[in-house]
């Protein structure tokens, strides 16, 4: 809707981790070198962890998108599999038959398939993403995977990529045998303030964007105080941003305007009503134990029990509630079109009557 008005030639914005749009942030470089020390090292687990939008599945398809030939890469986003089902799924994302055949035959016929590969000079990876979800006993069943060898190499390397909630599972006391493949972990922080800046402007360029600059310093603070620099947050609010803007017919933004529009959106980022942060999270200190090793089993997995109907009663009226505001957002919208639509035609009237 935008992008004529702002000269792009695509959305800047899009949700969709876009390997051609990955702005390498401190962060966002070092989980890649470590993916990429991973691979080199051909064998162990590889985790990574951070919060929802900070960009895991960005930096997942980065490295699939940049894989060297030689390496058949398969990518599982998981929800709660139990082990057979792991297993089934490995296999058919490596596209081997599974229908009608049992867990013996379909491990049978992937330690074949991965023997193979390796007559061939070949490995396989697979990437687990969203692996919080996995049960402990799934993870226990992937490292028995990645017990099957050839000459002393392992012939199917996993790389695990996950919320926080992943980093209790794997410093449960059972999991000492998994912790010790860990070749290496990171934690994916948010972008600092100059990095959401220059994130911002990267993707803006990147979707053709060649004009002057188009947001003051302060209408950039306010995007960062408001999103705390978590990538999916930024795409949301400056998607909304550009659209305000071509709606009111901004060349360029101000604090003002960001301001606006961070109100429009708050509800809709679920925060409580008048509690848009004022303050940036500290900046969370580079843990060394980034390193290897995760701590000592102190954490434990959540249970996996249902939840009662209070619970489910709750989510329903917060799944209502947020309905409610798209909708609303939705009327906003339709009315905003509404204005400038009014707003051309009287133009186009006064152009005509000067003819
Ligand atoms: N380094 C990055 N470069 C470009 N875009 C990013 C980056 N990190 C995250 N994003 C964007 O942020 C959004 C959320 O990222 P995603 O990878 O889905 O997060 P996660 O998997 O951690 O929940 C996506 O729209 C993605 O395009
Ligand atoms: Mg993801």
């Amino acid at each position: 809707m935008y992008e004529n008005y702002y000269g792009l030639n695509s959305k800047p914005f899009q949700l969709t981790p876009d390997p051609s749009f990955f702005f390498a942030s401190k962060w966002h470089k070092r989980a890649m070198s470590y993916l990429q020390y991973g691979l080199s090292q051909a064998e162990g687990f590889i985790v990574i962890t951070g919060d929802i939008g900070t960009g895991k599945t960005t930096i997942a398809n980065s490295l699939l998108d940049a894989m060297e030939a030689g390496i058949v890469a398969a990518q599982i986003v998981t929800p709660k599999l139990t082990p057979d089902e792991l297993v089934k799924m490995v296999a058919s994302k490596f596209e081997i038959p599974v229908k009608g055949s049992t867990k013996s035959d379909i491990l049978g016929d992937l330690e074949l398939f991965l023997t193979q590969l390796h007559q061939q000079g070949k490995r396989a990876l697979l990437l687990v993403d969203e692996a919080q979800n996995l049960p402990l006993e799934t993870i226990e069943e992937l490292r028995m995977l990645s017990n099957y060898q050839k000459n002393g190499k392992p012939l199917l390397q996993s790389f695990l990529l996950g919320q926080e909630e992943l980093q209790p599972i794997l410093r449960a006391p059972n999991m000492e045998q998994f912790r010790q493949r860990i070749v290496a972990s990171c934690h994916l922080s948010p972008l600092t303030e100059n990095e959401c800046q220059a994130y911002i402007e990267y993707r803006l360029h990147h979707a053709g964007y060649s004009g002057n600059t188009l947001f003051s310093s302060d209408a950039y603070s306010k995007i960062f105080v408001f999103t705390r620099g978590v990538p999916r947050k930024i795409n949301t609010l400056m998607d909304r941003i550009l659209l305000y803007g071509f709606l009111e017919e901004l060349e360029t933004f101000d604090e003002d305007a960001v301001e606006a529009v961070v109100k429009e959106v708050a509800d809709e980022m679920f925060l409580p009503e008048n509690k848009v942060p004022e303050e940036p999270a500290p900046e969370q200190a580079p843990s060394d134990a980034q390193h290897a090793a995760p701590a000592p089993a102190s954490g434990e997995a959540k249970p996996d029990g249902l939840k009662d109907v209070t619970y489910y009663k709750a989510m329903l009226t917060e799944l209502t509630d947020a309905l409610d505001d798209a909708i609303s957002h939705k009327i906003k919208l339709t009315r905003y079109i509404d204005k400038l639509l009014k707003k051309k035609y009287r133009t186009y009237v006064r152009l005509k009557s000067d003819d």
